[in-house]
């Protein structure tokens, strides 16, 4: 049974078909880099992946289940998403940190928090500033922090690398090959060739709404 799955998904707003007819399924374990032209529809569908939008076609399975048979916070635990352009929220650093901690009603993990901002190179002492502050790529840090604080099954990326140097853009290849060999399934949209080749198993090529090829990369 795939971990994910899609079966004739479409999603429309208004009259515009945004993405048609979407069968692919990701199995336990798979690095799915997600590629295609600019406005073809790959955040759509990793919206689609992380339920933030529904389908207005077909349906959606984790784990062999209908999403629509989760409540949205189980989906939450169990996906994790990234966006280029990070949501954040609250005031400080801290307050995002300890926002996955709050739904599962747990108090904060110093020790795990700690050591991931050491594995992202960055100093506690973001912890205290203030997220208006911060420069793009600290705030794409900082999100992938929050997504691993508790890890995902899948982990959904959205050119997440965008904002940052080459030094930074490696850190993060690494950290996420290391979480995937870990076990957590990665959908990562990348913009570069290069990099949607180095780590990952499969690529899903999506040209105008559609899924023009799901290929396995040859190593
Ligand atoms: N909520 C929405 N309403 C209207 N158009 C949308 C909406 N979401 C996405 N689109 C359009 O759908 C297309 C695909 O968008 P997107 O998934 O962001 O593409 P990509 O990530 O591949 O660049 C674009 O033309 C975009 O403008
Ligand atoms: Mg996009």
């Amino acid at each position: 049974m795939s971990l994910l799955e899609f079966k004739h998904v479409a999603f429309s707003v208004a009259d515009k078909n945004i993405l048609s007819d979407i069968s692919v399924s990701a199995e336990a374990g798979d690095f799915i880099s997600v590629v295609g032209p600019s406005g073809s529809g790959k955040s759509t569908f990793l919206k689609l992946c992380s339920d933030l939008i529904s389908p207005t076609k077909g349906e959606i399975f984790y784990d062999g289940k209908n999403f629509m048979d989760y409540s949205p916070v189980e989906l939450r635990k169990e996906i994790g998403y990234c966006f280029q352009i990070p949501h954040l929220f609250g005031s400080t650093v801290m307050d995002n940190i300890k926002f996955p901690y709050a739904i599962r009603k747990k108090k904060p993990d110093m020790e795990r928090i700690k050591s991931l901002f050491d594995q992202f190179r960055m100093s506690d002492d973001y912890l205290n500033r203030d997220v208006e502050n911060l420069s793009g790529g600290e705030k794409q840090r900082l999100s992938l922090i929050r997504s691993m604080l508790f890890m995902p099954k899948i982990l959904l990326l959205d050119e997440v690398t965008s904002a940052l140097d080459v030094d930074n853009t490696l850190l993060v290849e690494d950290i996420i090959a290391s979480v995937n060999a870990s076990g957590t399934t990665i959908l990562w949209i990348t913009h570069s060739p290069e990099q949607s080749r180095k780590y990952a198993n499969k690529i899903l090529t999506i040209e105008e709404g559609r899924v023009k090829s799901f290929e396995e990369v040859a190593k």
